[in-house]
């Protein structure tokens, strides 16, 4: 497995987006508007790749004063549970910390909370909804 940082006009992003649509979209009966795929345009990109295939994905998106939202995280469901989200995670820390950011953070749906208290996140605050699902605030300092 090798981890890419790619751009939004590489075709591994046209990847990411199927991705993102199979695992976080269909399962809410959501589509991608104009405005969330305009919101892409100036993140960081990052995909874990078996060679064409990809195994997963998220965005980075800088949210000013040093902090850093980790979004969009997605594994394809046959290769969930063998620790690619823990490595592509670890990896985006990293990658964010020697950018100089200070705190990760994220929208953490409530069922996926324990992937990233694994992580060492904490919830900040009471959970919300989102996209019409439950989520948490969740962040750790890089
Ligand atoms: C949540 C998700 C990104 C995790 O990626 P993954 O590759 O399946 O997770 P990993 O195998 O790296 O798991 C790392 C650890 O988190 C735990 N974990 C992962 N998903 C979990 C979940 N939903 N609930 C509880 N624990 C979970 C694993 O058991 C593992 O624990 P360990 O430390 O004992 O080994 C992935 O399952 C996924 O895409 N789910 C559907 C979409 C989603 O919910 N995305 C997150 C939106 S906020």
């Amino acid at each position: 497995m090798e981890i890419k940082i790619f751009l939004q006009s590489d075709p591994e992003y046209l990847l990411s987006l199927i991705l993102r649509y199979k695992i976080l979209r269909i399962p809410l009966g959501l589509t991608f508007s104009k405005a969330d795929l305009e919101r892409d345009t100036n993140d960081i990109h990052m995909g874990a790749f078996e060679g064409d295939t990809i195994l997963g994905s998220l965005i980075l998106t800088d949210s000013g004063d040093q902090s850093v939202q980790m979004r969009q995280v997605a594994v394809d469901d046959i290769y969930q549970g063998k620790g690619i989200g823990r490595k592509l995670a670890l990896y985006s820390e990293a990658y964010a910390k020697e950018k100089g950011f200070k705190l990760m953070f994220c929208h953490a749906r409530s069922v996926a909370a324990p992937f990233y208290q694994r992580l060492g996140y904490r919830k900040v605050g009471d959970e919300f909804v989102e996209v019409g699902i439950p989520h948490y605030h969740m962040e750790k300092t890089l």
